[in-house]
């Protein structure tokens, strides 16, 4: 089962999220996520690794002026083509968030990046990046599975009969070290593997702050009952998180020039299916 990019998943993943995101996104991930990024009317948003772009449709809709950018131009192409059918002046770019992007430095008062940070082999570079192209004082939002207990297929959940109930517990094999493993993507009836990058949670703080950012607010998105509903795991999840939104502000006094958060490496042979999204 070869691992593939972001690139060829670009048709699938433009059906899945449509206009409003897919079941996840929708109702667990972006409730929180969104209420975090709060107004943003009259902003200038960047929407980092913005997919088709249905989250910069959002923040349009609701007044800001966006910029999307995803590495994958596929995916973009479909963005653009969203944005031709119904013009919200949202302006896309096809570029790699881990280099220098074609955008001036300190021009916008929101960066935000909704679930693809573990998708970047350098989110360090990505997050230099963003403090670069931020305003001082603005903001960065990030999601991204939660490094401490979803880490694709070092992590899983686990039922142990226990006298007349059911535990479920989440069980993580690894969690100091950066490590790069393959994803499983549930695709019709083919398992679809992207890769992914795990970096513990002092690796995202030491890496803000080296960047210039001060963390304000840490959530971990709770599901609503159209999720819990929804999904198997939904029960699971109101228990233990799978997800984290990282809010931090940069600061006036930003060094984005020194690197010490570490490299995940290469991905290692898959073990076994993590949490395939619904
Ligand atoms: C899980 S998707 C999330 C997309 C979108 N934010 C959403 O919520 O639907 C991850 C996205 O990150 C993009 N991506 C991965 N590495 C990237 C990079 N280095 N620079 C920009 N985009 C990247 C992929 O192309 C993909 O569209």
């Amino acid at each position: 089962m070869p691992t593939t990019t972001w690139a060829r998943l670009a048709d699938w993943y433009d059906a899945k999220q449509g206009d409003d995101g897919d079941l996840w996104h929708r109702t667990l991930i972006d409730p929180a996520f969104l209420s975090v990024v709060g107004d943003v009317r009259g902003l200038r948003v960047l929407d980092l690794a913005c997919g088709n772009g249905y989250l910069s449709r959002r923040f349009a809709r609701a007044g800001a002026a966006v910029v999307g950018v995803d590495a994958s131009a596929p995916i973009i192409e479909r963005a653009k083509a969203r944005e031709a059918k119904d013009p919200l002046g949202i302006r896309y770019l096809a570029a790699d968030a881990t280099q220098r992007l074609p955008l001036a430095s300190r021009t916008f008062d929101l960066v935000a990046s909704n679930m693809a940070l573990m998708d970047m082999e350098d989110a360090e570079g990505a997050i230099q990046e963003v403090a670069r192209v931020l305003k001082p004082r603005g903001r960065f939002i990030a999601s991204l599975c939660h490094p401490c207990f979803d880490q694709g297929p070092s992590s899983t959940w686990v039922m142990e009969r226990f006298f007349r109930t059911t535990k479920v517990w989440r069980k993580i094999a690894r969690y100091r070290q950066p490590f790069a493993d393959e994803m499983p993507w549930g695709i019709e009836d083919r398992t679809v593997m992207t890769v992914g990058y795990h970096r513990p949670l002092s690796w995202y703080a030491r890496v803000l702050r080296d960047a210039g950012f001060l963390i304000r607010s840490l959530e971990e998105p709770e599901p609503t009952k159209e999720f819990i509903e929804g999904s198997p795991q939904g029960p699971y999840v109101t228990e233990i998180p799978l997800h984290l939104v990282i809010e931090a502000v940069k600061t006036a006094a930003s060094r984005p020039t020194t690197r010490s958060g570490g490299r995940p490496g290469r991905p290692t042979a898959v073990r076994g299916r993590g949490a395939p999204k619904a």
